[in-house]
């Protein structure tokens, strides 16, 4: 069974939180931002202004205070949470991490073996058995496997053949869900006196997340027992560089809520929209047997690499369902956007990567068409310009 995709369920949630969040935040008194953070907001969907905000300008465009308040108690000074110096030194760290040819084939070897081991053989024994499966739930469990082994060399099991319950992707869960809730409340005062009373859901919250860096620490703990000289996992390279152990349990925090939902709300969506093109999908069959010959064996690197058409298929589905739908930064100081609006500093300024990926002057009159062709010149993937 294709349940619905989590893009729709987080995307209305995160919708929902951003509405709730302007009406709570622009009282009347407040209008004058309201209407200048819709003009922001409107203008953003012009790609130059994107780029303008997230390239250009960068350093005038920070994550900002206040959602940094909403993630601060889960995920401390990681990534997702941090501007300036903290940012550039963790953002270096991770380009250069994630750039190299070793961690490549690391996610690469480690992906495959969840697929052989254990994705083939959990879909295999549904189909023998004429099994219902929510695949979303799947993929969640599978980009949960290996975001874990990715970044902490742990590996939490998720996708066995049983779908066990897992603690710690519970217990992340919790603490991801409650942290975003925090923005729903009616005033920043509501969750903050229920954390300082520790009530209600923040004192789930913070459950949660003591069960969450339990593990952190137990993993960085047994890493420095052991060494870290034959782990290619995450934890351990960072470890090399950075002997603060709160603040390596921040950055791989970071990275597991960055790899989890994005990728399997990606995986959710390429398959859903597969099942409504079996001509896509016997296209992709066609390149697969082209590269691979009669192998039985999963695709090898370089093989990857020469499919085109798979990839074109990939980005398709991403430019239509994009598992960050949008994403929101405030201004630091005044300035003005290359189509000439004025941004007042402090305001919030939102892109839209699902309406961008849906508009006709970007992607033409048959922007909502499933077209993996669009990505293609003469039968080679040619990225586009991202903004
Ligand atoms: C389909 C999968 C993914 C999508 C669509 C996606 C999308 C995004 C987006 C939109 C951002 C925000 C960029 C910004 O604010 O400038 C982001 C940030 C980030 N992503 Fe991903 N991501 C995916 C998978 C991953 C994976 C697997 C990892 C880690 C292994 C990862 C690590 C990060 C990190 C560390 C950041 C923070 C960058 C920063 O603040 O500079 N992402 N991602």
């Amino acid at each position: 069974m294709f349940a619905r995709p989590i893009f729709l369920r987080v995307g209305e949630k995160i919708l929902l939180i951003f509405v709730i969040g302007i009406l709570t935040f622009s009282a009347i008194p407040k209008l004058a931002l309201f209407i200048s953070m819709f003009l922001a907001t409107s203008s953003l969907l012009i790609p130059e202004n994107v780029e303008h905000m997230i390239k250009t300008k960068f350093d005038n465009y920070p994550k900002g205070k206040p959602f940094s308040a909403l993630l601060g108690d889960l995920l401390g000074r990681g990534i997702f949470n941090v501007d300036g110096d903290s940012w550039k030194f963790q953002r270096k760290m991770a380009s250069f991490e994630l750039g190299s040819v070793s961690i490549r084939m690391y996610a690469f070897d480690l992906i495959n073996t969840e697929i052989r081991e254990r994705l083939i053989p959990l879909l295999s024994s549904a189909a023998a058995r004429q099994e219902v499966l929510d695949l979303q739930d799947v993929f969640r469990r599978f980009s949960f496997d290996n975001i874990c082994k990715f970044s902490f060399g742990l590996d939490p099991g998720c996708l066995e053949l049983s779908l066990p319950v897992c603690d710690f992707a519970l217990a992340f869960d919790s603490a991801s869900k409650l942290s975003a809730e925090r923005a729903l409340a009616a005033s920043p005062m509501v969750w903050k006196i229920k954390r300082l009373l520790n009530i209600g859901s923040e004192r789930e919250l913070k459950e949660a997340i003591k069960k969450v860096n339990e593990l952190a620490e137990g993993m960085i703990n047994q890493k420095r027992k052991v060494g870290l000289s034959n782990s290619n996992d995450l934890l351990s390279r960072f470890m090399t560089s950075i002997s603060d152990d709160r603040y390596l349990r921040d950055i791989v925090i970071s990275f597991l809520l960055a790899g989890r939902d994005t990728v399997a709300s990606g995986l959710t969506s390429f398959f859903w929209i597969l099942s409504q093109h079996p001509e896509v999908v016997s296209a992709i069959r066609e390149e697969m047997e082209k590269v691979t010959g009669s192998s039985q064996e999963l695709p090898s690197y370089q093989e990857m690499l020469q499919m085109h058409y798979l990839n074109a298929a990939i980005h398709e589905s991403l430019r239509l369902y994009p598992p960050v739908q949008f994403d929101s930064k405030f201004a630091q100081e005044d300035d003005i956007l290359p189509d000439g609006t004025f941004v007042p500093r402090g305001t919030r300024a939102t892109y839209h990567q699902y309406a961008m990926g849906r508009m006709e002057q970007v992607w033409g009159p048959d922007c909502l068409d499933f077209k993996p062709e669009r990505w293609l010149k003469k039968g080679a993937f040619c990225a586009r310009k991202p903004f």
